[in-house]
């Protein structure tokens, strides 16, 4: 059976702060999605949480960009900020940047990972989650996971993954795509990929079938909405086993937590630390950076799960560890490399601090080229 499988996330309003959600707000979206499954819109749902965001994990039959399954999680998310403003959670509906849904979710604020396959004899899929952080902080698991064979050892040893993936790069300001191929584009996927601050991997492929194997959210809320409203806290599909990373394949570039670009306000560069649901509610310095793993075994489209797939003490050092990345680098406070460097603060609230300091910048005569604060070349 052809079954879809769409992850669609928000974050309507957070408790306390930005740092998780109110438990009446999760059950309205419940709710909500629940009756979607009893009307026969959506197969299955399950909805999960990561700091102040709600992903709505939902199978149906329906293929990817279905405005009817985008609408249910859009009706969820509305009726819950209904319940977030009641309770004057913070940021109440924040994500959501239009009053009237129009067909796709994307480009109105929540983020979307989908993908369609043919369910397998056995279909086993990992959902990550993140909060506090951006879509290209995929970039380097989906690396590890996909192209590295000191990561999985599949790409050695199993034949079917031998040839290798393909990866779909995006670059997020201007919309464009490229695939590449590994191993032999390896090093070009690299120059793109490393890059984290335009770059993000959006899905990857098997080369042998060209089969999905995962699929992430890539959608930057701060160009959709023209101004900063959050970070975008992202999604990712994994498909495992047979042919696919391993599970604990997928899992293992989280154990050696690395650095990307989110934590408070957007704005500083942080540990991502994967946590287990329960842990998923970031706290110092609004943070670090979680990310959570929901396993599920696909069966005729029902999820059966979520298995807390970091709620394991093998994970234990690497949270220890990404405690030991926090504390170095807090000790920069608001300077780089902590903070965000200045390409990156002009999409948090830096810009109206600049703005208003503008008009007293003046010319100094430095013997070189003169550049204006736009970086442009002076007169
Ligand atoms: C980061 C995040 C928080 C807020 C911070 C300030 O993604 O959501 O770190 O940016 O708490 O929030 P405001 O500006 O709403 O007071
Ligand atoms: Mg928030
Ligand atoms: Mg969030």
């Amino acid at each position: 059976m052809k079954i879809t499988l769409s992850v669609i996330k928000a974050d309507i309003g957070g408790f306390v702060g930005h740092s998780s959600v109110h438990p009446e707000v999760l059950n309205r979206v419940k709710e909500v999605a629940l009756e979607a499954k009893d009307n026969g819109l959506i197969k299955d749902v399950s909805v999960i949480v990561c700091g102040d965001d709600i992903a709505l994990v939902m199978t149906h039959t329906k293929g990817l960009d279905s405005s009817e399954v985008h609408e249910v999680a859009w009706n969820a998310f509305k009726e819950g900020t209904e319940v977030a403003k009641k309770l004057k959670m913070y940021g109440a509906g924040q994500d959501l940047l239009t009053d009237a849904f129009s067909g796709n979710v994307k480009g109105m604020g929540p983020g979307v990972a989908e993908m369609e396959f043919e369910e397998r004899k056995s279909e086993p899929v990992i959902v990550f989650f993140a909060d506090k952080t951006s879509p290209s902080a995929w970039n380097l698991p989906l690396y590890e996971m996909f192209a590295d064979p000191m990561n999985t050892a599949g790409l050695v040893i199993d034949p079917s993954m031998h040839d290798g993936f393909i990866f779909e790069v995006l670059d997020v300001y201007s919309g464009m795509s490229i695939k590449l191929s590994t191993p032999e584009e390896l090093y070009d996927l690299m120059v793109f990929i490393g890059a984290t601050s335009r770059y993000c991997v959006r899905s990857v492929f098997r080369k042998k079938d060209g089969e999905i194997g995962a699929s992430a959210s890539t959608q930057k809320l701060s160009l959709t909405a023209g101004r900063y409203v959050g970070k975008d806290d992202p999604v990712l599909i994994v498909r495992c086993q047979s042919g696919f990373p391993a599970v604990g394949e997928a899992l293992e570039p989280f154990a050696r937590p690395w650095f990307v670009e989110g934590w408070m306000r957007g704005s500083h560069t942080g540990p991502l630390m994967p946590v287990s649901f329960a842990q998923a509610k970031p706290t110092r310095f609004d943070g670090p950076p979680r990310v959570i793993a929901a396993g599920y075994q696909i069966c005729n489209g029902n999820l059966i799960g979520p298995v807390d797939l970091f709620d394991d003490p093998a994970f234990d050092q690497a949270r220890t560890d990404a405690s030991h990345m926090a504390n170095y680098l807090r000790r920069q406070g608001i300077f780089e490399p902590h903070r965000l460097p200045p390409e990156e603060m002009e999409y948090t609230t830096l810009p109206k601090v600049l703005e208003k300091l503008k008009d007293r910048f003046q010319l100094v005569d430095t013997g070189k080229p003169k550049f204006t604060t736009e970086g442009e070349v002076a007169e």
